[in-house]
C-alpha cells in the first residue's frame, strides 16, 4: 500500500483566533485529514517572540487547542499537540540557525513587520522565528504545509534549510510544498481591506473573532468599508467588496461567479446580510462545541498528553538522523 501523505502545521496561540486563521488555516485542515497523516501543532514557542502574559498564554493555548477539536480536528486521526512539550523543535531549530544566513533572514517581510510594531523588542527569536518553523516542518519529513497566503515566504525559506543540508550531508529531509487554499487564503481586515485580517489588530472592527456574538458579526459585516459603486462584483479596483465575496464564498463553498450572480439585482446591504448570515452559520456550531469542550478539562489533557507522545517519537527519529549527520557523538544509553 502506498505511504499517505504527511501534513504539518501549526498555529500562534497568541490571542483569539480570527475568521482568517479559520478560513485560511483551520477550515482547510478539517478538509485534510482523512486523505493525509497530519499533525496539528499549538506553536507556543513561537508565540513568546513577542512579550506574552504568562497566565493569559497558558489559557491562550487551552483555548486554541479546544478551538482545534472544536472545528472537527480528530484527536485520534490526527496529531495535536502543543510545540513546547516537544523538545525536538528547539533541538533541531538550533542546528539549522547554523544553517541559515543572515541575509535570508534579512529579506523576510513577517520579521520587518513585526519589528516595526514590536520596536521596544526585537529580540533574537523573532529574527530566527522562520528557524524554528523550518525545525517544525522538517522534523517530521513533511510533505504538506496548508497555510494561508502570508506564510508562503516562510515555506520558502524552508525549502531553501532543507535543500542547503541534503547538499551537505545527503538526503534527509523531505522538501515541503506550501498547500494554500483558493478562497479564504487571505482575509483581510474589515475596514482596511488593503491589510491582512490579524489577531493582533487593536481595531476590533477589522476582525470577526472565532468566538464573536452573532450579533457582533453582522454588525461588523454591515460596517465593513466597500466603494461608492453599487455592484456586487470581484476585482482588484473593489477590495473591500472582493474580501466579502472571498468570504462569503469561503463559507458557503460557493464559487465567486455563482456569488456574483446571486447578487447581481441586489445592492451592497442585502449583499452585506447574507455575508453575516453565511459567517453566522459557519462559525455559530463551533463556538457551541467549544463551550461543551471546555467543560471536559481530562478529555482536553489526554489529548495533549497523546499528541505529545506521538508527535516525539517521530521528531526523535529525525532528530537522531540529523546528529549523526552532522557528527555529534552518539549519546552512551
Ligand atoms: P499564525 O498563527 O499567524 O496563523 C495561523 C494560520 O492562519 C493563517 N492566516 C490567515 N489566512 C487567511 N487570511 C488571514 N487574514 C490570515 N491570518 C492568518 C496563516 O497563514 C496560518 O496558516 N508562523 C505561523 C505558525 C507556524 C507554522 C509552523 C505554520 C509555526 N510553525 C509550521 C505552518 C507550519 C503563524 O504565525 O501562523
Amino acid at each position: 500500500m502506498e505511504e499517505r501523505k504527511r501534513i504539518f502545521s501549526g498555529m500562534q496561540p497568541s490571542g483569539m483566533i480570527t475568521l482568517g486563521n479559520y478560513l485560511g488555516a483551520l477550515k482547510n485542515w478539517t478538509n485534510l485529514q482523512d486523505e493525509y497523516d497530519c499533525l496539528y501543532c499549538i506553536v507556543d514557542m513561537h508565540a513568546i517572540t513577542v512579550r506574552q502574559d504568562p497566565v493569559k498564554l497558558r489559557k491562550q493555548c487551552k483555548d486554541l487547542l479546544t478551538q482545534y477539536l472544536a472545528v472537527g480536528i480528530h484527536p485520534e486521526k490526527n496529531i495535536i499537540y502543543y510545540q513546547s512539550h516537544v523538545s525536538q523543535h528547539a533541538e533541531l531549530s538550533w542546528i539549522l540557525n547554523c544553517y541559515t544566513y543572515m541575509g535570508e533572514l534579512n529579506r523576510m517581510t513577517q520579521f520587518k513587520d513585526k519589528a516595526a510594531k514590536h520596536s521596544d523588542n526585537i529580540n533574537a527569536g523573532l529574527y530566527t522565528y522562520p528557524v524554528l518553523m523550518a525545525a517544525d516542518i522538517l522534523l517530521y519529513q513533511t510533505d504538506l504545509v496548508p497555510v494561508g497566503e502570508d506564510q508562503r515566504q516562510h515555506l520558502e525559506i524552508t525549502r531553501d534549510i532543507a535543500g542547503r543540508f541534503n547538499a551537505l550531508y545527503g538526503d534527509t529531509f523531505k522538501i515541503p510544498e506550501a498547500y494554500i487554499g483558493k478562497v479564504g487564503a487571505r482575509v483581510m481586515a474589515l475596514q482596511d481591506p488593503s491589510k491582512k485580517m490579524s489577531k493582533s489588530d487593536e481595531n476590533q472592527n477589522n476582525t470577526i473573532a472565532l468566538m464573536d456574538d452573532p450579533a457582533v458579526i453582522m454588525n461588523k459585516v454591515k460596517r465593513a468599508v466597500t466603494d461608492s459603486e453599487n455592484e456586487v462584483r470581484y476585482g482588484e479596483d473593489k477590495p473591500g467588496i472582493s474580501n466579502l465575496l472571498n468570504i462569503y464564498c469561503a463559507c458557503t463553498g460557493k464559487t465567486i461567479a455563482e456569488a456574483e450572480k446571486e447578487f447581481s439585482a441586489t445592492g451592497y446591504g442585502a449583499f452585506k446580510t447574507a455575508v453575516g448570515e453565511a459567517v453566522v452559520a459557519e462559525l455559530e456550531p463551533v463556538q457551541k462545541k467549544i463551550k461543551e469542550l471546555e467543560q471536559n478539562k481530562d478529555y482536553l489533557n489526554e489529548v495533549i498528553r497523546n499528541g505529545a507522545e506521538r508527535a516525539g517519537n517521530l521528531a526523535a527519529k529525525t532528530l537522531t538522523k540529523v546528529q549523526k549527520k552532522i557528527g555529534f557523538p552518539p549519546a552512551i544509553r
